[in-house]
């Protein structure tokens, strides 16, 4: 069963703000979006920065409330109707890890208190004494020590920050983690600290990952099935060792060449330069896209690419697939 279901949602930004606001720039920073995650499944979200990503999460535990679209918990409760105490609840089911432990903990708070601060107003608080052995327990999980609790988050390293976050958001025993560029703040040897810690917990608790992530590569390595993004869009969707073996759309593919050691832009040069193409920022659209999202950055558009809009289709032969290979293209 699907834990938690995106159906077809879309939030767009204001870029204007106060008077300017009538002329009614907007950011298209998700557009359409649909997908679901199963129970135990680990979920992947990639692109480049400013695909939408974040606001896509965002919009599954509604920090932001979407302009069209709904989101679905276990296939029933519609999240998006759900009123204070429902939405404090499912919250307390779907917790949300932030990219940058540093500035997503209270300087002032003990990290004993930096755990229970929203378990406390929880329906399950167990008092004071059960929750501090929880605390103790789970700082274990994480790899910290329990004495750690007394301690303050600035007395911590980056990657020991990151483990008080998920300690934080594994108190209150949720059935959904959504991580968000979790490992992309610390250094490289301590990314793979923390992916392993994800691993370990992932393998001991029934729990479900929204993993967001810019490295395909790593989330091909953490993910059972992946979404790729790009302009608000899902351009490809299909198991990591699918995606791994045959991706099929440009997109996909030029993400994977940038991971061996080059930023996607450069990546977009080398392959633009060999068809006659320059452009390589990403940028999120302003206005509704008529054609490909990806049509200015693709070697492969033509002419019927910047006018045509093409769907996400499922490829032949997996229509019978409970999880089919999805792609966004027409050349494919
Ligand atoms: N609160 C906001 N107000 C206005 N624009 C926003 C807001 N949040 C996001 N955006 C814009 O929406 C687009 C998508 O942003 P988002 O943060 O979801 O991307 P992302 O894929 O998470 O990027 P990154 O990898 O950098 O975290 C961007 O163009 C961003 O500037
Ligand atoms: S539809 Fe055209 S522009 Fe878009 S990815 Fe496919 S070939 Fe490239
Ligand atoms: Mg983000």
């Amino acid at each position: 069963m699907a834990i938690i279901q995106a159906v077809n949602l879309k939030k767009k930004f204001n870029l204007e703000a106060g008077f300017f606001a009538r002329f009614g720039r907007f950011v298209y920073a998700v557009n359409d979006v649909s997908f679901s995650i199963e129970e135990n499944e680990t979920y992947g979200l990639v692109g480049e920065s400013g695909c939408g990503k974040t606001t896509t999460a965002r919009l599954l535990v509604r920090m932001y409330e979407p302009d069209e679209g709904s989101v679905l918990f276990h296939d029933r409760e519609n999240v998006l109707t759900l009123k204070r105490k429902g939405l404090r609840q499912y919250r307390e089911k779907v917790k949300y890890i932030f990219q940058d432990p540093a500035r997503s903990l209270n300087p002032r708070m003990t990290v004993y208190e930096v755990l229970v601060s929203g378990y406390r107003w929880s329906s399950r608080w167990p008092g004071e004494q059960k929750a501090r052995a929880e605390a103790a327990s789970i700082m274990e999980e994480v790899g910290m020590a329990p004495s750690d609790l007394e301690r303050r988050p600035a007395e911590f390293s980056g990657g020991q920050r990151q483990r008080i976050s998920i300690a934080r958001g594994l108190i209150m025993q949720p059935s959904l983690l959504i991580c968000d560029e979790v490992v992309s703040a610390l250094d490289v040897s301590i990314q793979g600290q923390i992916l392993n810690l994800l691993l370990d917990i992932r393998g001991r608790r029934n729990l479900s990952f929204l993993f967001i992530a810019h490295d395909l590569k790593v989330a091909c390595y953490f993910c059972d099935r992946i979404g790729v993004m790009y302009r608000g869009e899902l351009m490809e969707e299909a198991s990591a060792a699918d995606l791994y073996e045959k991706a099929l759309h440009p997109y996909t593919k030029l993400l994977f060449s940038s991971v061996a050691g080059k930023t996607p832009a450069v990546a977009q040069n080398e392959m633009n330069k060999e068809k006659g193409f320059f452009q390589s920022e990403v940028k999120t659209p302003v206005t509704e896209l008529a054609g490909c999202a990806f049509a200015e950055r693709c070697p492969l558009a033509d002419e019927g690419c910047f006018s045509g809009h093409p769907e996400l289709r499922i490829l032949p032969g997996e229509e019978n697939k409970k999880h089919p290979h999805k792609v966004r293209c027409f050349k494919v």
